[in-house]
């Protein structure tokens, strides 16, 4: 199955809203349509909003050649954060010059190239941990970057796949991810749709489990590399990253080339998304603080590059802790 892709002059895509409890397909035919899928998160993950940007760029020249830049604009800006949805954007729309055909054909080339950058950067990153830690090899991992993140695969559960393919994963210890809980309703699901054996935790959990030695590693995606190696990934990374570096352990974050975002210097420079607090104090229809209680929902967290052992790209190995930059 794949996550998002182009059916029938329109955008299919998996509602990720839906899941654990459904496999629902969304079927999206306008820019308008795009876009609010992307702002309540029924397609997320950074990888598929490149896919989601290109394609979406592709429907925004087809029903108006000449462009109507704001609902473009409007798209690049839906999600602040990963770098990757306005790349995809400008990716598919340099081919404009061509007419809306080139357009079309270059988000379709986008789709594609994720699932071999996946799949390469997936082998590489088995190969780095292995390098490192003995079989098997129990994994922590934070938020969701599975093929439900991309087009299909995954990026940190894409490393988890290959170790578990080469017969050399243990358990993958999954955090939650409060408030939208990615970790067990994503992750979790991919992991047993799998066959993977999984360990849910809390958020707060995460640093114990490292602490306890239950991991030897912890693998994450991530939304926008800065070119000081910075990482901006999923808020409850970064105490994650401060775990694995007191705990000795590698923390490797596993992401595409497009990721990485060399216009950008270090994660300081990288707007974060603040959320709306109401998905802090529900769960569900349920309502689990005081009414009016102030809330600061950030999205992502900035993990300093020397806390990051290594990246992993469909490119290349980066080991920014070692001061190696992208
Ligand atoms: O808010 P989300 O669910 O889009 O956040 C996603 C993440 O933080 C992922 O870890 C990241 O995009 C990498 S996905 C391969």
């Amino acid at each position: 199955m794949r996550t998002i892709e182009w059916r029938d002059g329109h955008i299919v895509a998996v509602d990720q809203t839906a899941l654990p409890d459904a496999v629902r397909m969304l079927d999206l035919r306008t820019v308008e349509d795009l876009i609010d899928a992307i702002k309540r998160l029924a397609i997320r993950g950074a990888p598929a909003l490149g896919v989601a940007g290109a394609l979406g760029a592709a429907l925004a020249v087809r029903d108006d050649p000449d462009l109507a830049g704001d609902r473009v604009a409007a798209l690049r800006q839906a999600r602040p954060t990963a770098v990757n949805l306005a790349w995809g954007v400008d990716r598919a729309l340099r081919r404009l010059p061509d007419g809306p055909d080139a357009v079309l054909a270059e988000a379709l080339a986008v789709v594609e190239e994720d699932v071999r950058c996946n799949r390469t950067l997936a082998g590489r990153g088995a190969d780095w941990l292995l390098g490192r830690a003995a079989r098997p090899v129990n994994v922590q991992t934070h938020c969701n970057a599975g093929g439900l993140a991309c087009v299909e695969w995954g990026t940190a559960l894409g490393v988890v796949r290959a170790l578990h393919e080469r017969d050399a994963l243990g358990r993958v210890y999954v955090d939650e991810t409060r408030p939208l809980l990615q970790g067990s309703r994503l992750t979790a699901w991919e992991l047993a749709q799998l066959g993977i054996a999984h360990t849910v935790v809390v958020d707060g959990a995460g640093p114990s489990v490292l602490a306890r030695g239950l991991a030897d590693a912890v693998v994450v995606g991530a939304d926008r590399i800065a070119a000081n190696g910075d990482v901006i990934n999923k808020i409850g990374t970064y105490p994650l990253a401060l775990a694995a570096a007191r705990a000795g352990i590698p923390f490797l974050v596993a992401a595409p080339e497009s990721t990485v975002d060399l216009a950008t210097p270090s994660g300081a420079e990288v707007e974060i998304e603040v959320r709306d607090g109401a998905e802090i104090v529900h769960i569900g229809q349920t309502t689990i603080a005081p009414a009016g209680t102030e809330t600061l929902n950030f999205a992502f967290d900035l993990t300093p590059a020397d806390l990051v052992t290594a990246i992993v790209t469909e490119a290349r190995v980066i080991h920014p802790a070692k001061g190696e930059r992208p």
